[in-house]
């Protein structure tokens, strides 16, 4: 049987791949998407969702173990009521229309960032869907929902002077393994690869602490407009960068 060059050359292309084993995404860019078509910002966030479906699908095909996506940060209560309520809503639907899928895929799902603040209906939505797929152990789908960096360091070292305050604590025993054991992320790897979607290029406040040595890739596509292509380009940006950890390489 021949073999078809185009199918073969992509192939390798694939193979030649480095994949992270966690990446973080800062889905950034739907109200410009909507804009562009004349299309109101709801209706971005919208086809933001299916691109959040199409993320998790490649992290699965391409063998990623962690995908941490940026939902809602802390700073997003900025935006109009209608918008928030939107967002917060797309949360529940995609949770209430996706669960069954996700659990046939064998991800396992969890929310970072505050959920104190949370209403309890919300809440107990996000701890549903935590313990429906605690056993999954395929991709690993992590969603920041009213998360911000700062404040999540923040609540770590509140936690350790708290265990100090209380003598059960020795300060001299705090070190980057204390601290990040007590971050939302404990126990995970850090982020590998950091994308950006819609051109900019910041972090916005997302896993501060955890990017130290990530490679940071931005793209100018927006979020809905995220696909196979994007991210195979975006896998190729990060498979060229030489990650030496402050060391001098090999
Ligand atoms: C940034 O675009 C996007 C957000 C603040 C929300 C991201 C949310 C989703 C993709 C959908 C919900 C996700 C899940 C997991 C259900 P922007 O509104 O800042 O766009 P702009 O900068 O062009 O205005």
């Amino acid at each position: 049987m021949s073999i078809n060059p185009a199918i073969a050359s992509v192939e390798t292309e694939r193979s030649n791949l480095k994949i992270p084993a966690h990446i973080g995404v800062i889905m950034d860019g739907n109200g410009r998407w909507a804009q562009k078509r004349g299309l109101s910002r709801m209706e971005g966030h919208k086809a933001g969702v299916e691109a959040v479906r199409r993320a998790v699908e490649l992290s699965i095909d391409y063998g990623v173990d962690y995908l941490t996506l940026f939902a809602f940060s802390s700073e997003n209560w900025r935006r109009p009521p209608d918008e928030i309520k939107y967002l917060f809503g797309l949360l529940r639907r995609f949770v209430a229309s996706d669960l069954a899928r996700l659990i046939r895929q064998n991800v396992r799902v969890r929310i970072i960032g505050d959920r104190a603040s949370l209403e309890s209906g919300l809440r107990s939505i996000i701890e549903d869907v935590e313990v429906k797929t605690a056993a999954n152990t395929g991709l690993n789908l992590l969603i920041a929902f009213n998360y911000g960096a700062k404040s999540e360091i923040t609540a770590a070292v509140r936690a350790l002077a708290v265990k100090v305050a209380s003598g059960e604590l020795d300060p001299g025993s705090i070190d980057e393994i204390a601290l990040g054991s007590h971050l939302s992320t404990a126990g995970l790897p850090d982020p590998d690869l950091i994308l950006r979607t819609s051109g900019e290029m910041r972090l916005s406040n997302f896993l501060l602490w955890q990017s130290a040595y990530a490679e940071l890739v931005f793209v100018e596509e927006n979020w809905p407009d995220f696909d196979e292509s994007v991210f195979v380009r975006a896998l190729k940006a990060f498979t060229e960068r030489d990650r030496r950890f402050g060391g001098i390489g090999t």
